[in-house]
Formats: structure tokens, sequence, C-alpha cells
């Protein structure tokens, strides 16, 4: 490396910088400086012709899907892959990223030539993992490769249906000076990969590795150049696995496809539903909350624990629900319907490892913290949603009739839902509207 001609890049987001910040201006990131040459600009760059024309002379985008062998992943995906498609798979090490590529490319070799190109295994580790997965196919070509160069010309050469490049960190080109996984390797990679997939029409999936801190290495400049983000989450130690959307040009956000993970790879769960109430605690603290992130709703258990505080500072702890949320609804619940948890100390936790980001799910916590802190049990029958203000009040949520089909689906007769929410009588629910956090209390309690 020439001294003197070096720069300092934000690993998250790119910004470049003559000297080293403790926080990124830009987007925020702490300690995420390192020094990298100067001259590692974006190498590769297309030119192409764009039309100027009236929006009615334009004609419609129709997309070409494929399938990648799991209805459930193809449903997330707005009806499969598109061709060209790149779609970034992010997730933390050991939660099966490359295990399920294996598998779709494994579905996906019946119909033509597919290209896995893998950074991080040998050939033999990939076939070893192949064959306990049962996977065999004349169609589907292993490449052990690092080099960016020859990966492009590999798929220049196959032409293949389908590309998994695994993983985008390991990956790196020739034409740069910074190491493999750096921003300005894992831009260039990307962006390139995703240029030789528009032009070769081939739908392809890029693997990113999650830091420990919870960011893929220059997530946000990865995010910008791919077609589809999709986050798969999940307890380590559990066997259920979580493909969430996060970013489609193609379809919607907030789908999800769940999996379970056992001897045999990955396998389709078709009713997640079923599958997050199906050992449900039946006692205090427990509500069942129909979530919808995307248009696919899906009934999880929401459970709290509140019990005399250990410590003068009482604990407020959650899993897969945000802390600050719940501080929030305590102080709520303080103010307005008078239940003090001042000395006690309160868990949350969403079960089946679903982190739930929706505001939806505030009345369901709210209900589930006061179940347990008044040892009453929710109707096993009843599901509760609605989104709780500061004044105490609940507020409308989208996707209402999705969720309560979902619950009318499982059984369900009952729920505690937000004023104004309607929903056909055919659904066979009760609908017991609430328009402040207390009414709902009261009602249940
Ligand atoms: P892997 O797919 O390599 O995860 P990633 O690519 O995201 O790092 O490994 C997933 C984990 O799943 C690994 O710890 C081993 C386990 N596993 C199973 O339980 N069953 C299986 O059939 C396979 C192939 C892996
Ligand atoms: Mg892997």
């Amino acid at each position: 490396m020439k001294k003197g001609r070096t720069a300092f890049v934000c690993q998250s987001c790119g910004y470049r910088s003559v000297k080293w910040m403790g926080r990124c201006p830009s987007c925020g990131e702490w300690n995420a400086f390192l020094e990298e040459p100067e001259a590692e600009r974006q190498v590769f760059r297309v030119e192409r012709e764009s039309k100027l024309l009236p929006v009615d002379a334009w004609e419609e985008e129709r997309y070409e899907r494929t399938s990648t062998g799991y209805e459930n992943l193809d449903r997330a995906l707005g009806g499969g892959l598109v061709k060209g498609q790149v779609c970034l798979i992010a997730g933390e090490p050991g939660i099966g990223k490359s295990t399920l590529l294996l598998q779709v490319c494994g579905k996906t070799a019946k119909d033509g030539k597919v290209l896995y190109v893998s950074g991080e295994e040998s050939g033999g580790q990939i076939a070893m993992r192949a064959r306990r997965l049962g996977i065999k196919s004349e169609n589907l070509l292993i490449y052990p490769e690092v080099v960016l160069e020859k990966v492009e010309q590999a798929v220049r050469s196959v032409k293949p249906s389908l590309l998994v490049l695994d993983s985008v960190q390991t990956v790196f080109s020739e034409k740069l000076e910074s190491s493999a996984g750096s921003v300005s390797q894992v831009r260039e990679v990307a962006y390139r990969i995703t240029e030789l997939c528009k032009e070769l029409n081939v739908p392809a999936f890029i693997v990113g590795q999650i830091t420990k801190e919870g960011s893929i290495a220059g997530p946000k400049v990865l995010e910008h150049i791919v077609d589809a983000v999709l986050q798969f989450e999940g307890e380590r130690f559990t066997y259920y696995r979580v493909l969430k959307v996060v970013k489609n040009r193609f379809g919607s956000t907030g789908e999800i496809a769940v999996f379970k993970m056992g001897e045999r790879g990955l396998e389709p769960v078709p009713e997640p539903s079923a599958f997050f109430i199906s050992e449900r605690a039946q006692a205090p603290g427990s509500v069942v909350f129909p979530h919808a992130e995307g248009s696919k709703p899906v009934l999880l258990e929401v459970q709290s624990l509140v019990i005399p505080a250990l410590y003068t500072t009482p604990q407020r702890r959650t899993q897969g629900y945000d802390p600050n949320r719940l501080s929030l609804l305590l102080a709520v619940l303080e103010k307005e319907a008078k239940l003090f948890t001042r000395d006690a100390d309160v868990f949350v936790n969403v079960a089946g490892g679903m982190e739930v980001k929706e505001p939806a799910a505030d009345l369901a916590v709210a209900v589930a913290v006061v179940s347990s802190k008044k040892e009453k049990q929710v109707p096993p029958d009843t599901v509760v949603f609605g989104e709780v203000g500061l004044a105490g009040e609940v507020r409308a949520v989208h996707f209402a009739e999705q969720r309560l089909k979902e619950a009318g689906r499982f059984g369900f007769k009952r729920a505690v839902v937000p004023a104004g929410t309607e929903a056909p009588p055919e659904l066979g629910i009760e609908l017991l509207p609430v328009s402040h956090v207390s009414e709902a209390l009261e009602l249940l309690f």
C-alpha cells in the first residue's frame, strides 16, 4: 500500500473521511472507520442509455418469476425469484444460510444448471453437506473460489439459472488493494455481481454474514445495491428459523417464511401460526397476538413475568420486543390504569424467537404484563392487538381484518381490538372494541 494515499471509510455506510472519527457523521455508527487505500473508489461502472417518455408510453413491467422450490419462500418473495433479481440473505454464523441455499440449489437444479460459489467452505465440505441433505444433481455446480474476476468468468461460461454467492465478505476483486470483507470490497463484489446478473438475467442469492454487533459489513451500501434483503433469524440453539423480507423491489416487505432445522436440514413450516402457539402456556402472563408486518399474519404468544424486584433498580428485560417500548408501556399503565410496577422486575418474551417491531403488539404486551401482575389468566379463546399511545389511548392498526381472519382460522372466538375495527360476521369472532388501555383491562380482568 502506498503510504499517504489512504482514506478512512465507514464500514457501515461507506462514508469517506481524511481523518479517523469515532462516530460516522453520515449514519451515526460508532467505531466504524477503517483506513483504506484512497484509490479504492468503485472501479467498475456501467453506462446505460435511458429513454425519456411520457408515463402512458411506458409499458408495464412484467416479471418473469421462477420458483425456489419452496412454496413459503416463493410467497415471501412475492411469487418466486424474478430473473436477474439479486437477494441478500443476512444472518449470524450458524443460523443456516448455507444450508438453506444449498437446499434451494438442490431443488432448482432439477430445471437447469445452478452455480454455488463458496468462499467460506471447500468443495469437499459442501459435498459432505449435500450428501447429508440428500442432494444429488449433475446440474449443481460447486465452485470454491474467492477471486471475483474468476467468479465472473465462471458465471459467464455456465450461465446458470440460479447463482449463489456464499459469502459476499469472502470474495474480493484483484483490482482493489483493500482486503476481503472491507466495505470497498463488499460494495465492489455486490455491485459487479448484481450488474452481471442483470445482464445475463440470472437470479442470485448473496450471503451476508452479520457481525456480533448485529450488522452486515457495509450493510447500508449493500442494501442499496441488491433488489431484496432477507434477514434469517432465530435462536441458534432451538430449531425454528424465520426468514424475514426487509426490502424487496419486486414484492412487499414484512413477509416471512418459517423453517425448522432438523437432522436433514431445513424443513418449511407451512402453518407458522399453529407452530408458534402449539406450546402455549395457558397461564397468567400469556396472550395471543396476531402479528402482521406483511400480508400474511401469524399468531404469536406474548409472555410476561412480573415479580417483586430483586434489586433496588427494577429490571426490564425483553426478548423479541423493544425494551424501551416496554418501559413506555409501564409508564402509561402506571399513569392511566394505576397499575404500579416500579418495585417489580418485568420480563417480556415473544415465544418462538420472533422479533416483533410493530406497535400493534403494544396492547397485547400491556395485557400480558397486567395478567402476570394480577395473576389472572386471559381467556384462552381471546386474541389482543392495538397500538397504545402515551395517553393510554388505543389506536387502530393496519391489516386488522387479516389478523382477525387468522385468529378465526385457529378457533379463537373473541378479540380485544381498537375501537372502530370492523370484521365481517362470517369470521365468527366477537369483537371487543376498546378506545383506552384501562377499558381493555376492565374487560379482561
Ligand atoms: P450453516 O448452514 O453452515 O449456517 P450459516 O451458513 O448461516 O453459517 O449451518 C447451520 C447449522 O445447522 C450448523 O450449526 C449445523 C446445523 N445443521 C443441522 O442441524 N442439520 C443439518 O441438516 C445441517 C446441514 C446443519
Ligand atoms: Mg455458511
